[in-house]
């Protein structure tokens, strides 16, 4: 037996597919004192401890009471330059941006600053039990070198890229189509398949792009196997005229990637609150995803994502919390906010379908799940584990649950930073709660 195989006991719960493919009882797998064995950053195998702990002679078993083990989660759509400008009040988005985000955004001109966000923002998903993302980075490509170089200490599956935006935006911010074109191919070559990392290609969102650099942003999406690409869509209303008025030849927002061969399998579009049945299944059968950004959409005023009508057309769901336009780095919060955007649409999330949004849904929305999302034999030991007694309050809620079920509702809405115990990437301890 290998002398590096590690043991972890505890409540284990995981995502085998989508609810809505499968039904909810056949979408996970539950044991009530499960153990989860870990070799070399991959997972060996999940089940019951009354079968496996008598394969472990001499293993360390590290046990946790009242704890759930799930697999880390997944954030598909979130801006780590954004961090220090969370909360900022009082604005929907195109003034948002050029009132906090664009002033903000500057500072990562210095790549030291860059490099110090980056810690606290990496630091600040770990803590919150998020072990992968998909991640905008600044303008300036050193804010890519520095979000990296810190990925990459951690052993962090992370995908990043760096914005591109050429127009309608401050001078000191702006790149052009031909030297976005240049360093984000300079920080392909770099970054794209090291270890964990993966690179995005980033136009900001259509209005922010010339042609030229969508012309080009398509040309380099095609280069390289794998890459991804990462922007905005149908966010806000004010947003989808402007894109009307900029782009009077195409037939609508989605049109306007498409046309420039920015869509397909690892596209991820942030948002689509506003979507018509016609882009949807376009998203579908181009095998693009969507980001649903929850607490993003009420912070800013944006309005309520229609996540029946995506399911209804399959296209691919994650979840985002889109810091800083988010309010929370938990995806706990982002699934708390999720529920109440569907009550408010008289629609119901169920925990599983919340669970699988958090984990599985986002792995397949990225293209990942043949290495991350669950415990299957031989994915990336990427996992978290969640406290039942956290809070005063969590400790007694759960002191009532009667139910798997009721246990994990009650976490998603109660939950946040402080029910993450401790945070496992590549089978590493990366963050314990002090
Ligand atoms: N659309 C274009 N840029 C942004 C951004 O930084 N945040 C959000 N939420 N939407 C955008
Ligand atoms: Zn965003």
């Amino acid at each position: 037996m290998s002398n590096t195989l590690k043991a972890y006991r505890a409540a284990i719960l995981h995502s085998l597919a989508d609810p809505a493919e499968v039904g909810v009882e056949n979408s996970y797998q539950y044991f009530e004192d499960g153990v989860l064995l870990v070799d070399d950053g991959r997972v060996v195998e999940v089940g019951p401890a009354e079968r496996l702990l008598p394969k472990l002679n001499g293993v360390e078993v590290r046990e946790y009471r009242d704890a759930l083990i799930t697999p880390g989660f997944i954030d598909t759509h979130i801006h780590y330059p954004q961090t220090g400008m969370i909360a900022s009040y009082g604005e929907q988005l195109l003034d948002w941006l050029d009132t906090y985000t664009f002033p903000t955004e500057r500072q990562f001109a210095d790549k030291a600053h860059a490099a110090d966000v980056a810690g606290i923002f990496l630091k600040e998903l770990l803590r919150n039990g998020t072990t992968t993302a998909l991640v905008f980075g600044s303008v300036h490509k050193e804010s890519v070198d520095a979000f990296f170089e810190a990925a990459e200490k951690l052993d962090l599956r992370m995908i990043a890229g760096k914005v591109l935006m050429d127009r309608n935006a401050p001078d000191y911010l702006t790149d052009t189509a031909e030297s976005g074109y240049a360093d984000s191919k300079e920080l392909i070559e770099r970054w794209h398949g090291k270890g964990r990392l993966h690179y995005a290609v980033t136009p900001r969102f259509a209005p922010t792009s010339t042609p030229e650099q969508l012309e080009l942003a398509g040309k380099l999406f095609a280069e390289y196997p794998d890459l991804y690409m990462h922007t905005h869509l149908s966010e806000n209303r004010k947003e989808i005229e402007w894109v009307k008025e900029l782009f009077p030849e195409r037939s609508g927002y989605l049109d306007v990637y498409d046309h420039y061969r920015l869509i397909g399998q690892r596209a991820v579009f942030a948002h689509g609150v506003h979507l018509c049945d016609d882009e949807c299944r376009r998203l579908a059968e181009t095998g693009s995803a969507v980001a649903f950004c929850p607490t993003s959409n009420l912070f800013l005023g944006s309005g309520l994502f229609d996540l029946e009508k995506l399911e209804q057309h399959g296209v691919r769901v994650g979840l985002g919390t889109d810091v800083g336009a988010g309010t929370s780095f938990s995806q706990l919060q982002s699934l708390n906010e999720a529920y109440k955007i569907m009550q408010l649409q008289g629609k119901k999330l169920d925990p599983f379908k919340s669970l699988y949004l958090a984990t599985l849904g986002g792995a397949r929305a990225l293209y990942l799940d043949h290495r991350i999302g669950n415990f299957s034999t031989g994915k990336d030991a990427d996992f978290v584990v969640l406290d039942y007694l956290a809070t005063p309050l969590l400790a007694y809620r759960m002191q009532q649950a009667r139910s798997l079920e009721e246990r994990l509702f009650a976490l998603t809405i109660l939950g946040d930073d402080r029910v993450v115990k401790e945070t496992f990437a590549a089978g590493r301890s990366v963050h314990l709660r002090g």
